[in-house]
């Protein structure tokens, strides 16, 4: 177990996916970027493990309402000036697919680190440039987009401001950035709500499709030990973006934040 994520049967022949040691770095998601490589190396090779079951536990999951959430969320992007849209940690290209269609005349470029993730949802897209590559060092020139959109990424890296400064950099000028993600409950109700789901009926449905526990009790304490709505919207505008504005979907099960690069065409 490195890092809290579970890299023992991890098919992978990367050493350092294995050899990544010390202590459990999930609840501390503000704290990652104590060793950004060797989370990120065992957090990829777990995406590849569970990239075969990952959509239909999607669907299981959160009841086929996933859907609608990645719908509010490209909604989200409304308002950017025209060019290029990025899918960050992309997975499985749900939200590239949407962008394709919401944007037919723009470029759509999709990022993961994760190979097996891209691989498997090939099938989804028709135009999309997918490419294998990391969230913290994004192969990308400044202000080479004019929308960028990440569903349930931000809370899987390493170093969250690093993430979000990738972000604000290759970003335009009027830029919008959409992030979908399940964070971390701010109330007590729902604190509640979600660490039952995260604790026992996310792990349990993980053991019975993915035959991987594990993983997904990964998933789950990842989701835990993330940052709160209200903190990211915070850090966002640390990192220089504007306008940021975050609203709840479903009960607040997830939530959509949008944020601006201020400047652009008048
Ligand atoms: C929970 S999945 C979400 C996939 C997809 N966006 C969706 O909406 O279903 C998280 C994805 O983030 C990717 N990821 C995590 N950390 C990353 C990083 N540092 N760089 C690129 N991709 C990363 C994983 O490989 C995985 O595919």
């Amino acid at each position: 177990m490195a890092f809290g994520i579970p890299t023992k049967s991890a098919p992978t022949s990367e050493p350092s996916a294995r050899g990544a040691a010390v202590g459990d770095l999930v609840p501390e998601a503000r704290e990652r970027g104590r060793d950004p490589d060797g989370h990120a190396s065992a957090a990829r090779a777990m995406f590849d493990r569970i990239a075969p079951t990952y959509d239909v536990l999607n669907k299981v999951m959160t009841a086929g309402i996933d859907r609608r959430w990645r719908s509010r969320a490209v909604a989200a992007l409304h308002g950017a000036p025209s060019g290029a849209a990025l899918d960050l940690c992309a997975g499985t290209l749900d939200l590239a697919a949407l962008l394709e269609r919401a944007y037919p005349t723009e470029r759509v470029v999709a990022c993961d680190f994760s190979a097996k993730m891209l691989e498997l949802g090939r099938g989804k897209v028709t135009r999309t440039e997918s490419l294998v590559a990391d969230a913290l060092a994004l192969p990308f020139d400044d202000g080479a987009f004019t929308r960028v959109i990440c569903g349930f990424g931000m809370r899987n890296l390493s170093d969250l401001r690093r993430g979000l400064s990738e972000v604000r950099r290759v970003l335009a000028p009027g830029g919008v950035f959409v992030t979908l993600e399940l964070f971390a409950p701010a109330l007590a109700r729902s604190k509640a709500f979600h660490s039952l789901f995260a604790k026992r009926v996310l792990p349990a449905m993980g053991k019975a499709i993915a035959r991987d526990e594990e993983a997904y009790g990964y998933l789950s304490k990842s989701m835990l030990g993330f940052v709160t709505r209200g903190e990211y919207e915070d850090m966002l505008r640390d990192e220089g973006f504007s306008a940021v504005r975050g609203s709840d979907l479903t009960l607040g099960v997830a939530s959509v934040v949008r944020a601006e690069v201020a400047g652009g065409p008048a």
